[in-house]
């Protein structure tokens, strides 16, 4: 099936997965949706939050006819993307914590996780860890305030810089361990948009691994039929987004819509 490549999210997060797909594929068409009548997902019942995604999904891919999509949320992907795959009848990309390349890039054997509170906790990072990072050292922090500040931050806002701080702590202690963490997973979608202050933040230089061009690379591996860019992107919302508009369109998504839930 011929169609555009669909982004979904919770919120603003997918944009940092739309930013690394449009490097990676600047003459394909892209439409993004996000729940973000129901952000933040990360502090969400397993349960309600699978029946949800896929309800969203489904009316995304019904309103874009898309060829692929992209789940691009650790926390929607490491509970719901069997679920999805049974209901679609299109590739389904998912986002999960860059565990192994972080295994293959820390000297020190000592990586942070920086995620939601779900993907933290989550049996799929578990078995990512069990799988690829065996013997390092995991230290997990969850950081659901960074969720709020990128979606500020996309909204034309500044980031709090004492909020960023404090949701920060935890990880700079790793830094201070006999072994000092020396590589950071951004296993949430929202965070690389927040990169220039966690980097200005950080009490010591740091190796950050996001997610991003794997999953562009993936997306070039389940689709030989990626459409051209005609015209504007569109973004589907379950909520009210004005404030969003122009971020998104900084973005490449100028058309916002109100998704339609059957
Ligand atoms: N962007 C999402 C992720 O990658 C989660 C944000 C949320 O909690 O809604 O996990």
């Amino acid at each position: 099936m011929a169609g555009p490549v669909l982004i979904f999210d919770s919120g603003m997060g997918g944009l940092s997965v739309a930013r690394a797909l449009r490097e990676h594929y600047p003459h394909a068409a892209f439409c993004y949706a996000c729940d973000n009548a129901w952000l933040p997902y990360g502090v969400r019942e397993d349960s309600a939050l699978t029946a949800r995604i896929v309800r969203v999904c489904r009316a995304a891919v019904s309103a874009c006819q898309p060829s692929v999509l992209v789940v691009a949320c650790n926390t929607a992907s490491t509970l719901a993307l069997e679920q999805l795959r049974m209901e679609l009848t299109i590739p389904v990309v998912g986002t999960v914590p860059a565990i192994k390349p972080a295994a293959a890039a820390s000297q020190s054997r000592h990586i942070g996780l920086l995620a939601t509170t779900a993907t933290v906790r989550r049996p799929y990072t578990q078995q990512l860890i069990d799988s690829f990072a065996r013997d390092c050292r995991i230290t997990r922090v969850a950081a659901d305030a960074l969720v709020i500040e990128a979606e500020a931050l996309v909204g034309g806002a500044k980031p709090d810089v004492r909020r960023l701080a404090t949701a920060l702590e935890p990880l700079w202690q790793a830094t201070q361990a006999e072994v000092a963490m020396d590589t950071v997973v951004l296993g949430c979608t929202h965070f690389p948009l927040l990169k220039p202050w966690l980097e200005a933040l950080a009490p010591v230089p740091l190796n950050w691994v996001d997610s991003g061009d794997a999953i562009a690379r993936r997306v070039g591996q389940v689709t030989d039929t990626l459409v051209a860019h005609c015209g504007d992107g569109c973004c589907f919302t379950t909520a009210p987004a004005a404030s969003l508009q122009a971020g998104l369109a900084g973005y490449g998504f100028h058309t916002l819509s109100r998704l339609s839930l059957d």
